[in-house]
């Protein structure tokens, strides 16, 4: 969900109030995959590497996260689970309740399932289960231990905000990801744009490397 910073730079606003601005679309397209019947998606909210921005920038993100219970309110609404991915325990306890609360509210939803990356890296990720996978001494498959287990490997991988790089989100599970960039500011992105990249999937072959 990258481009909030220019997005509020643009209209003259501080940089938090792109990002909040960006929380309403992330709710906005959970709902729009959810009537599409994509049961998985992803949003890579906040990453190992964004604590180090300027500290107000830092508390404003982090204060976005108590409002974590407004997105379970549309996930109960809609049956969706919701996965946090990435190490809580960063944050105060009072942020670490409302997310916790959050998933613990939606735990057993069955109609797909929304993960959000909050202090999360994918090497951090990679790590953490090389770590677990090792003490289960390879009797579990290795997907069990990421974030994501259980979950098929993402289909689409979408970028906003015109960069072209993956920035530690996911490296494990994009390894035969398609991948979309679009110039889009996150606030900006649409269902629109999002139909389109969709159809711009199907017209893509993949063989998986076979
Ligand atoms: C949002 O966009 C990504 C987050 C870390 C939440 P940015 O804050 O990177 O926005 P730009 O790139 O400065 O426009
Ligand atoms: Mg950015």
């Amino acid at each position: 969900m990258d481009g909030n910073g220019r997005w509020a730079t643009e209209r003259h606003l501080p940089r938090n109030s792109g990002h909040k601005e960006g929380v309403k679309t992330m709710i906005r397209i959970a709902s729009a995959c959810n009537d599409r019947a994509l049961p998985y998606v992803s949003f890579y909210a906040f990453s190992t590497e964004n604590k180090y921005r300027p500290a107000s920038e830092v508390k404003g993100l982090i204060s976005l996260m108590s409002r974590m219970d407004e997105v379970a309110d549309e996930l109960v609404k809609r049956n969706i689970k919701l996965n946090v991915m990435g190490e809580i325990s960063y944050f105060d306890e009072k942020i670490q309740a409302v997310i916790r609360d959050s998933v613990a509210r939606t735990s057993s939803l069955t109609g797909g399932v929304v993960n959000i990356g909050l202090n999360y890296g994918g090497r951090d990720e990679i790590l953490r289960a090389a770590d677990m996978y090792r003490s289960c001494l390879g009797k579990q498959p290795f997907g069990d231990f990421l974030y994501t287990a259980g979950q098929p490997d993402p289909d689409i991988l979408i970028r906003t905000g015109g960069e072209m790089r993956l920035s530690n989100f996911m490296l494990y599970q994009l390894a035969y990801t398609e991948l979309f960039f679009t110039e889009t500011y996150w606030p900006d992105f649409s269902e629109e744009e999002l139909d389109a990249i969709i159809r711009e999937y199907y017209k893509r072959d993949r063989r998986f490397g076979k």
